[in-house]
């Protein structure tokens, strides 16, 4: 890890109950203090059942695009921050594959986050045709820039999340090295938007991270911290991984 503030996010998806809201509290409040910033996105349903700590913070794991109006079953980002939200995940691969998340949505989710003054945490990965195919950075590139092209004054406000789409959920996670070389293009690639916001950016890691395999990760020059899915709904080893990005 660097000079970068980690970041270690909790995706909950569509998981979880207030019963695990509040064993999650106890177990992260007792947490020594650290540099790392731990941050628990469940569904949204479950915020007002975190009670505010200076221990964690609370995101959403999608915003709608638009401001407000008749947009059945949608949540504005104003909304997500009045409970409580001060991250917003947009662009998951879930979101991208099942709910017709496309890039131009992701540009205008990510532009709705930053104006209702969260962080957007942009999510990025390839499939495993594309990386078999050694298509990895290519696809990276294009989405990259379907975000930052035309508005790179975004980044500086961006976390981003390189997430392998073969490594979600699927207990295969991308070996240090292949992370490690996939987040320094991403970094580099996106120098040439702002290159000082490119240094900044926080580029955390996604794809069955547990406490066993985050070290590794985390040690990696590039490597922010990570996003955490099913990992995350066990409090003790969400805990233990949090632990861990303290120690790299
Ligand atoms: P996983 O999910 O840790 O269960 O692979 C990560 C994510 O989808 O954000």
């Amino acid at each position: 890890m660097t000079q970068r503030r980690p970041l270690i996010a909790a995706n909950w998806k569509m998981n979880g109950s207030c019963e695990l809201a509040v064993q999650c509290c106890e177990v992260l409040t007792q947490l020594p203090a650290s540099n790392t910033e731990i941050l628990i996105c469940p569904p949204v349903i479950f915020l007002n059942d975190f009670p505010k700590s200076d221990r964690y913070q609370l995101g959403a794991q999608n915003v709608s695009s638009e401001v407000s109006g008749a947009f059945t079953g949608e949540i504005s980002a104003d909304m997500l921050a009045t409970a409580g939200a001060s991250y917003v995940i947009i662009g998951h691969s879930e979101r991208r594959a099942l709910f017709g998340d496309t890039d131009a949505l992701v540009l205008a989710k990510t532009k709705r986050a930053i104006a209702a003054k969260m962080t957007p945490i942009v999510c990025f990965g390839e499939t495993l045709t594309e990386r078999q195919q050694e298509k990895t950075m290519q696809v990276l590139a294009q989405h990259l820039d379907a975000v930052y092209a035309a508005h790179p004054e975004l980044l500086q406000h961006s976390v981003i999340a390189y997430e392998p789409i073969w490594a979600i959920g699927t207990g295969e996670t991308a070996s240090p090295a292949q992370a490690q070389e996939v987040h320094a293009f991403i970094r580099t690639y996106l120098k040439k938007y702002d290159d000082a916001a490119a240094s900044k950016v926080r580029i955390i890691y996604g794809g069955s991270v547990n406490a066993e395999n985050c070290a590794a990760l985390f040690a990696q020059p590039d490597i922010d911290g990570g996003l955490v899915g099913g990992a995350s709904l066990k409090p003790a080893e969400f805990a233990a991984i949090c632990l861990s990005a303290q120690d790299s």
